[in-house]
């Protein structure tokens, strides 16, 4: 199947549908393989990634297959962003998707090789700077996202509408997307494409411990909550880590007292060891739409096929 937008158009995909980069669930080659494979945008979470296994995830990536994939590029990443943006130069990887920092940093070496840039972004304000740089496209996120959402917490539903209206850049709509109708919505909004965090978590590729699957899988719609203001703040299901860091927030406890048990616990810990009360189990709000963990490329199938569903049910003027 195809359903062609601009998105799909920029991209060369077959679907508008887009794999969020996600620390841990896609810093490797499984989940953007199966994905890309699938004819939506696979994409491979650098964030956390040493320098070599980027590499090898990416060479994993394009020696199975020709269709085009991402690497996710948080510009503040330790360990050095510009050391990643040489790689990708290098290998000539077919699509950059940036979050923080400014476009500029990446844009002139990339477009040169012919890399698509995508920029991430959760204001205007910042939608309309990437897009008079000249990003070939944009990721905006509302507040129902896991993950990072933007400090506003405007929803999805509103700063995707602001965007649609102040640039004319295709744009993936995320943050609240689970399903055929939540794609269909993401269009109906002016989006080129929905980009889906969550529901990716909840498959078989994704490279986070069962016990965290299961926690999004249990879930229901109101249990995460956002922690962390001014440090950098997350969307995770609510667990012991989130109720101590809330209550720290709520009593108003120094800055340095919130940092030290923001700091402590880590996605790290939940992804990776399975910690889902002591750790970042970072997940947006959709982990109460999802009710079974399946391979990414079922997931892909079905959100296409509920798509034209939910087209087939929308109420036509007479
Ligand atoms: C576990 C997890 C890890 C994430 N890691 C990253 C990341 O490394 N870089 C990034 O730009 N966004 C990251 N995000 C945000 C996603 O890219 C995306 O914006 C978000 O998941 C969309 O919302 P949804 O979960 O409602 O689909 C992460 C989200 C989750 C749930």
């Amino acid at each position: 199947m195809r359903i062609e937008t601009s998105v799909t158009r920029l991209l060369g995909i077959d679907l508008p549908i887009v794999q969020a980069g996600m620390s841990w669930a896609s810093s490797d080659s499984a989940l953007p393989l199966a994905v890309s494979r699938a004819g939506g945008l696979g994409v491979i979470a650098a964030g956390p990634m040493r320098l070599a296994d980027l590499e090898h995830a990416i060479d994993e990536v394009r020696s199975t297959t020709d269709r085009p994939y991402a690497v996710n590029l948080p510009l503040y990443r330790k360990g050095g962003a510009d050391e990643v943006l040489d790689l990708i130069e290098r290998k000539r990887v077919p699509v950059l998707i940036a979050s923080q920092g400014g476009p500029q940093r990446y844009l002139a070496r990339l477009h040169a090789i012919g890399t698509v840039c995508l920029h991430v972004v959760a204001s205007e304000e910042h939608a309309r700077k990437a897009a008079d740089a000249g990003v070939d496209g944009l990721v905006v996120v509302g507040g129902e996202a896991g993950g990072h959402p933007p400090a506003s917490l405007v929803s999805t539903l509103v700063i995707v509408r602001a965007v649609a209206s102040a640039v004319d850049t295709p744009i993936i709509a995320s943050g609240g997307f689970a399903d055929g109708a939540g794609l269909a919505a993401a269009l109906a909004l002016g989006a080129g494409a929905a980009q889906f965090g969550t529901r990716f978590l909840a498959s078989v590729e994704a490279n986070v411990h069962p016990a965290y699957k299961e926690a999004v899988l249990q879930a229901r719609v109101a249990d995460t909550r956002t922690v962390g203001r001014e440090l950098g703040m997350i969307r995770a299901l609510t667990n012991e880590f989130t109720t101590r860091m809330a209550k720290l927030e709520d009593d108003g406890a120094t800055h340095a007292d919130r940092e030290a048990e923001f700091t402590r616990a880590t996605l790290k810990a939940a992804a990776l060891h399975g910690d889902v009360e002591g750790g970042k189990v970072e997940a947006g709000q959709t982990a109460g739409l999802i009710g079974a963990t399946l391979p990414a490329a079922e997931i892909v199938g079905q959100l296409a096929r509920e798509y034209v569903d939910t087209l087939g049910r929308l109420p036509h003027p007479s």
